[in-house]
């Protein structure tokens, strides 16, 4: 009880609460004056795209409770957990600023206690692209939310279409456990240039953040051939072959089911063009409905 006197901390009409016990009594009293609670989950490291998921969930007008939680269990060994961009004072000015009503600032400790037994594992939707690139990421992904969905009991939870993968895991995940709750999807937030916004193009240096629209332009080009009907092989090629010239190194480009995430082999209603590609040391990802 002592401790949680000394985390919780107000910003204006903002809460901040680091304990679960602080978590639930706040979020008990902004449930019984807004009648419902959307949860935005987040890493931190605020942007654009990040302000939009708030915005919609304000729009709603429910009590907003936003996480900020850097997740271990999603990165693996080959990921660097530390390079992971870190702004507390920035995320929460920027979180008030939209309007959001609690901050649910966890700790490793806290999220994972040494006790925990329990991870979830999606198989479907979370099995190729990132679930192939990114080896026990959609686990950590599927184990976090589930927990954050737990502990704050929101009747919607706010997810960006840019993350359009981990958004189908946690959907078939809340589908498949009949949690109670509405997985909300928010476009895309890009730059005037049309790079979608990540926490992670900060790490692109002048050069290649200069090419980074071009994995939009092409992506938008190659919709456009399948849409006029060119073969799905034959647009894939050459998209390729413009990504490699460009200067990206491309991990993976494909046209899937929306929904499902597998592969198709033409054009179908709900396909989604998805790609994931290197520029030096920084992976990007993006995906354009066809
Ligand atoms: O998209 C993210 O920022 C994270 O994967 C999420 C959903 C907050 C889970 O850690």
């Amino acid at each position: 009880m002592l401790r949680a006197r000394r985390y919780k901390a107000k910003f204006g009409d903002m809460e901040v609460v680091r304990t679960i016990e602080e978590l639930q009594t706040s979020g008990g009293a902004l449930r019984r004056r807004f009648g419902s609670l959307a949860l935005v989950p987040t890493m931190g490291a605020l942007h654009d795209g990040h302000r939009a998921l708030v915005k919609a969930a304000v729009d709603s007008g429910a009590g907003i409770v936003a996480s900020i939680f850097v997740n271990p269990l999603q990165f693996n060994a080959n990921e660097d957990l530390s390079r992971y961009p870190r702004d507390e004072a920035g995320d929460l000015a920027a979180l008030r600023a939209c309007g959001c009503h609690l901050v649910w600032l966890p700790d490793v400790a806290t999220m994972y206690p040494l006790e925990g037994a329990t991870t979830i594992t999606v198989a479907g939707p979370a099995e190729e692209w990132e679930g192939k690139a990114r080896p026990g990421h959609f686990r950590g992904v599927a184990t976090v939310c589930a927990k954050l969905f737990g502990q704050v009991r929101p009747d919607r939870a706010y997810f960006g279409e840019k993350d359009w993968q981990q958004l189908q895991v946690v959907r078939r995940m809340v589908a498949d456990l009949h949690l109670p709750l509405e997985i909300v999807a928010v476009p895309t937030v890009r730059e005037p240039d049309g790079l979608a916004m990540s926490s992670r193009n900060r790490f692109l240096n002048a050069e290649e953040r200069a090419i980074a629209p071009g994995l939009h332009v092409i992506l938008s080009a190659t919709a456009t051939a399948l849409r006029s009907g060119s073969a799905s092989d034959a647009a894939l090629a050459a998209a390729d072959r413009d990504l490699n010239q460009a200067g990206f190194q491309v991990d993976y480009l494909a046209l899937v089911d929306a929904a499902t995430m597998s592969a198709l082999p033409q054009m179908a209603p709900g396909a989604r063009l998805i790609v994931a590609a290197r520029l030096g040391t920084v992976r990007l990802i993006d995906n354009i409905a066809v």
